[in-house]
């Protein structure tokens, strides 16, 4: 019984979506910033050289140097477009299988190339303290709804990265 009662517990902690407040204030946020495609890539390599350096296209490479060429500009629309992807789906019960299957194939591809969850949780300190510095309206409540959006967010990315999608 109890142990029903724990995977009851976990199983709903897992995947509770945001409240309508909570997805206000992230999606408010994200718009701020999600044009400063660049911006937000320059930070996560510049904070975390490891993971520029599982990119093939970066690694060994000076971050001065690249940070605006084509290459660069490429890959920072297209990971900035995932996230916003994910923050257009959250927020809303049914768009719950949309967002498995976005996350799910996000573990997947990543996990192919060795990104691991210590870098994902580096990935994800770089990006809010991005928003706090550059979207403007920061506050206790959107830092925490953020957090909120990043557990739902990996507990599936996580999952997948470890071999196991969710279903
Ligand atoms: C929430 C976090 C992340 C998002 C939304 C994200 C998103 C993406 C997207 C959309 C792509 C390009 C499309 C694709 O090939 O799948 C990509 C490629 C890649 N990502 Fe991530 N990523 C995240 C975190 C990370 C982390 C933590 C690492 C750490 C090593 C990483 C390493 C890579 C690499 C190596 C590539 C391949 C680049 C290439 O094609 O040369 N990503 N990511």
């Amino acid at each position: 019984m109890k142990f029903l009662i724990l995977a009851a517990v976990l199983v709903a902690g897992a995947y509770a979506t945001l409240n309508a407040d909570e997805a206000k204030l992230v999606k408010g946020s994200w718009d701020k910033v999600k044009g400063q495609e660049d911006g937000i890539l320059y930070a996560i390599f510049k904070e975390n050289p490891d993971i520029q350096a599982k990119f093939p296209a970066f690694v060994g490479k000076n971050l001065e140097e690249i940070k605006s060429n084509d290459d660069f500009t490429k890959h920072a629309d297209r990971i900035v477009a995932a996230v916003s992807k994910y923050i257009e789906l959250v927020g809303n019960e049914a768009n719950t299988p949309a967002i498995k299957t976005l996350l799910n194939e996000l573990g997947q591809t990543h996990r192919s190339r060795g990104a691991t969850k210590e870098q994902f949780e580096k990935f994800k300190s770089s990006v809010a303290k991005y928003l706090k510095e550059h979207s403007g309206a920061w506050s206790d409540a959107t830092g925490a709804a953020w957090n909120k959006a990043f557990d739902e967010m990996y507990a599936i990315v996580f999952s997948s990265l470890d071999g196991n999608p969710v279903h």
